[in-house]
């Protein structure tokens, strides 16, 4: 059975994860989407609410399961029988420091691969921090998150209809 692992930060889920977490989910028996609990960030949403809005957004999705980390990302895969790490790109300015994680990962755990997957073109410009600024701002963000995404971020910034 390959299991595979698409961590990230999540604050919060945008349609480009959701694209990038069906697609794999359809290659490996299990994916674990992992969201990083790091307390350097100060995150819009708490660790609960982003697995919450994980987990409405992917449950139709059998081979998908939602938890949380923190510490270092390698010990959870081996802890987990993680086969491979999933990383969506959305463009070369991504690759840098994606590279740069993947080859230290490589280093603490050379087991376990480290595979990208391209964006899909209409996501490409997508990241969970512009979501938050345009929301912040009170511009829709209809289409580019999951309906209860939407409703999330309705309820704390109270900005747009
Ligand atoms: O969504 P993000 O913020 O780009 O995700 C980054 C994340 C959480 C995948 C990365 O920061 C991570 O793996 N953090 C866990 C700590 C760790 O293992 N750091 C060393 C990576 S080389």
């Amino acid at each position: 059975m390959t299991t595979a692992l698409y961590p990230g930060s999540f604050d919060p889920v945008t349609n480009g994860h959701i694209d990038i977490i069906r697609r794999s989910a359809a290659i490996f028996d299990r994916l674990i989407v992992a969201v990083a609990v790091n307390v350097e960030k100060t995150a819009l949403f708490s660790e609960q609410e982003r697995l919450q809005m994980i987990v409405e957004a992917t449950g139709e999705i059998a081979n998908v399961e939602v938890d949380s980390f923190d510490g270092l990302l390698v010990k959870y895969a081996r802890k987990h029988g993680v086969t491979a790490i999933v990383k969506g790109l959305r463009a070369i300015s991504d690759f840098e420091f994606e590279l740069q994680m993947a080859s230290m990962n490589r280093k603490l755990a050379p087991d376990i691969e480290t595979l990208f997957m391209m964006t899909a073109n209409e996501y490409s410009f997508l990241s969970s921090s512009i979501v938050r600024e345009i929301a912040a701002y009170g511009a829709c963000v209809r289409g580019l998150v999951p309906p209860g995404v939407e409703e999330h971020l309705r309820n704390r910034l109270g900005l747009f209809k």
